[in-house]
């Protein structure tokens, strides 16, 4: 069944939803982007992911089509319209389309941004690939140095994952000056004597609205949580690892560049995380 979709100013059907070939989001990857989680049909922290689009916008100059309160009326429309109670909403807000090709950026008075929505179902909660756990491989991380900026420019994250494929492994890790820096679409942790190490924020990776929650977590928890690289080889030594964002939660990582982790099943830790993240959320969703 076709779904309904959210193109500046109006609700379509998939089929009919236009975007112009002059899109700088089409021709420049000239935009923004954020994937808000949908359980039991309400949002998964709504507001920090209206903070982390409205810092990228920012970042970038660009000026926002919506207020954040229109932002969540839409959200909410989408998830009524489409039936949906679990997945995500994907929402993207580009320079929108000038009259040709320009480097130089359009004045925003003329063009307005364009903005598009649109949901997709997915079991979250009931993931198969939980208590079996993922492979990843490492990768060179080569993509531009703003990651802390969620924009639409994800060839090398796509690369990223064919490689992983490619390696007959689910996703992949990328590495800068000996450091893991986070996953293709996620942020990439390790457990090691029950404390949880990740990489601590700066602009080399994306500012993840469920490693803040989860890390929040953690610490409520009394769990000791240490924010700082890490190689691939301390990776390998860890007792578990795991991933999160807003498409997997906590998601366990049981084997790296072909080394065993831990025992080679979904870690206590990552588990329990997942668990108290998802029950949070459920509660706290809108
Ligand atoms: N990706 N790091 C990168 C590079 C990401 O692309 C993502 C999210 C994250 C986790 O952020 P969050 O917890 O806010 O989802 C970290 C989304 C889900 C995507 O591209 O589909």
């Amino acid at each position: 069944m076709s779904r309904i979709v959210y193109v500046n100013g109006d609700y379509l059907p998939e089929e009919e939803a236009k975007v112009s070939i002059f899109d700088r989001g089409f021709l420049m990857a000239d935009g923004v982007y954020e994937v808000t989680s949908v359980l039991d049909g309400k949002l998964v922290d709504f507001d920090g992911h209206a903070k982390r689009l409205e810092r990228s916008l920012n970042e970038l100059d660009l000026v926002a089509p919506v207020t954040m309160d229109e932002l969540l009326t839409i959200h909410r429309e989408l998830v009524a319209r489409n039936d949906l109670e679990e997945g995500g909403v994907y929402l993207q807000i580009t320079r929108g389309a000038p009259a040709d090709r320009d480097f130089v950026f359009p004045d925003p008075a003329e063009t307005k941004a364009t903005i598009v929505l649109f949901t997709q179902a997915k079991n979250l909660a009931n993931s198969p690939a939980v208590q079996k756990g993922i492979s990843v491989i490492s990768i060179e991380d080569q993509r531009w140095a703003r990651r802390d900026i969620k924009t639409v420019q994800l060839l090398y994250p796509s690369m990223g994952k064919m490689m992983a494929k490619a390696a007959g492994a689910d996703d992949a890790w990328m590495v800068e000056d000996g450091q893991v820096t986070e996953g293709t679409s996620n942020n990439a942790y390790i457990v090691k004597g029950g404390k949880i190490i990740t990489r601590q924020l700066s602009n080399d990776i994306l500012h993840g609205i469920t490693r803040a929650a989860v890390l929040r977590l953690a610490k409520e928890a009394q769990m000791e949580v240490e924010e700082r690289g890490f190689t691939i080889e301390e990776a390998q030594q860890a007792d578990e690892a795991f991933i999160t964002s807003a498409t997997t939660f906590v998601q366990p990582v049981v084997s790296i560049d072909g080394a065993t982790i831990g025992k080679g099943e979904a870690g206590p830790v990552a588990l329990r995380l997942r668990e108290i993240y998802i029950d949070e959320s459920r509660k706290k969703a809108i």
